[in-house]
């Protein structure tokens, strides 16, 4: 009996995404007007021509909502206040106290602030859209949640169950509407599901990012998704969740071993977008991840550093064969560290007062990850009067603040920060001086 509760569980897990894009009334939603640009669906073909579309791909430091829409739990979410408060106003599900580097560059850019795939309706893709997942890995393992399933008889007596894993990349959505349709007017009597989907892995993110191609073929033809995709440009961060919140699975990996993994997976998914006509990629390396107000409460900070070194290595590493590779590859390489340590190291040169504390959390540095009060049973936090004077905003993600300097950075910064292209000069380059 194990197996075929198995199939129809995970399959299910598919369905509630579906519900959740119909039904969840979505109270954050934002248009931006404050940068003046209207959100207009009927968009001119000339438009698409004068400015690349952006596509983003990537964990909490990207994601601007997606998480609203599916069933995760508080640690996941960030669609309550303070979150957004500084900008906003009301909390869109943006890890920080307002705006994140995707909405910053696309205000450079000229592109209305790109929307979260899950978005209920969104059906416009002509700008772009964001896929980022916060707790999203390279690794579908990754945070990827677990379904557990109690057989009515057993929860009557003992409450015990069936503990399932989930492989999300292999559930497809139709198929899951159909098993589940069958498993509610057939065994559901039986049968007590209990789900925590906790992130959207890179993987689901890319399957996501085929299905917007084929929506766009369908409705604006061959030649012109081409045109669009080819033109578009791609933007990544990823690997955070991978290193810092490993699959027990990977206990015994060394660690080198573990990075070419994640590495691994993560370029398979550029070839992947490469493929699809993708040639402008934005790729970010990791951050000093024993920087942050969380690694420095938990102490474990020295383990960390050396962690995301190898790391941003093998990245770099691993980025220069892609481009050898692959004819026409073109990217920007964000030496997003450098900018963080930077402004670790001098404060006071980029107008921060507080650099080692969170603006809002608890617990020394306010490094416990409790801002909003929602998270894990800690109801109380601390939330600071400034939120400009900080670096980081809660312990794991920057303020409003930074990420317009981080953005503004990758947006026209020098070789030294970008490699060969800051993204001003990518969103420069027409397709027909891409090699295709
Ligand atoms: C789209 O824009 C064109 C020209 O600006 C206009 O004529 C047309 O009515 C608009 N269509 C919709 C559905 O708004
Ligand atoms: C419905 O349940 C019955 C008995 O429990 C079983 O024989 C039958 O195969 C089930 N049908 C489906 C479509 O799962
Ligand atoms: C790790 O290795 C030990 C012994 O080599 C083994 O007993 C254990 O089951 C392994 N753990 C995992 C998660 O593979
Ligand atoms: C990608 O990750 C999976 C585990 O999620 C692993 O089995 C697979 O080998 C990895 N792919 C590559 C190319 O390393
Ligand atoms: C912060 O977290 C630590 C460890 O989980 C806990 O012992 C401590 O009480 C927390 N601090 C506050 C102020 O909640």
């Amino acid at each position: 009996m194990a197996i075929p509760y198995c199939k129809i569980l995970q399959l299910c897990l598919g369905l509630s995404l579906i519900f959740h894009n119909f039904s969840l009334a979505n109270p954050f939603i934002v248009d931006d007007h404050r940068q003046g640009h209207q959100n207009n669906n009927n968009l001119s073909t000339k438009l698409i021509r004068l400015t690349s579309p952006l596509f983003v791909f990537g964990d909490s430091l990207f994601d601007p909502g997606n998480n609203n829409y599916i069933d995760t739990n508080p640690n996941f979410w960030s669609n309550f206040l303070p979150y957004g408060e500084t900008h906003f106003e009301i909390a869109t599900g943006r890890f920080s106290n307002g705006r994140i580097i995707p909405d910053f560059i696309a205000k450079y850019a000229n592109l209305p602030l790109i929307p979260p795939y899950f978005q209920s309706g969104y059906k416009q893709f002509s700008y772009g859209v964001n896929f980022a997942s916060g707790g999203a890995g390279a690794l579908v393992e990754t945070h990827q949640g677990k379904v557990s399933c109690y057989r009515w008889q057993d929860v009557k007596d003992h409450l015990l169950f069936l503990r399932l894993d989930i492989d999300a990349v292999s559930r497809t959505i139709l198929i899951t509407s159909i098993i589940c349709y069958f498993s509610i007017f057939n065994i559901s009597s039986h049968v007590i599901i209990i789900r925590s989907l906790q992130a959207i892995s890179l993987k689901e993110q890319m399957m996501y990012f085929k299905d917007v191609e084929k929506q766009l073929r369908k409705r604006i033809g061959d030649r012109e998704t081409q045109e669009l995709l080819s033109n578009a440009v791609y933007m990544f961060d990823i690997g955070v969740n991978d290193l810092s919140e490993p699959d027990p699975m990977y206990r015994n990996f060394t660690s080198q071993d573990y990075i070419d993994i994640i590495v691994a997976n993560f370029t398979d998914v550029l070839k992947e977008v490469y493929k699809a006509g993708g040639r402008k990629f934005v790729l970010l390396n990791l951050l000093p991840l024993d920087c942050t107000p969380c690694a420095r409460a938990q102490n474990n900070a020295e383990k960390l550093a050396e962690l995301v070194n190898q790391f941003n290595e093998a990245l770099s590493r691993e980025f220069k064969k892609l481009e050898k590779q692959l004819n026409g590859f073109l990217y920007s390489e964000f030496d997003f560290f450098t900018a963080v340590n930077d402004r670790i190291q001098n404060p006071s040169r980029y107008g921060f007062k507080e650099v080692r504390n969170a603006c809002c959390g608890s617990g020394i540095y306010r490094g416990n990850y409790s801002c909003g009060g929602k998270r894990d049973g800690e109801c109380d936090y601390e939330l600071c009067d400034n939120p400009q004077d900080y670096f980081f905003f809660d312990c794991h993600h920057p303020s409003e603040k930074a990420y317009e300097q981080i953005a503004e950075l990758m947006w026209n910064g020098p070789p030294s920060m970008v490699g060969q292209y800051n993204l001003k000069s990518l969103f420069e380059i027409q397709s027909r001086e891409l090699a295709l």
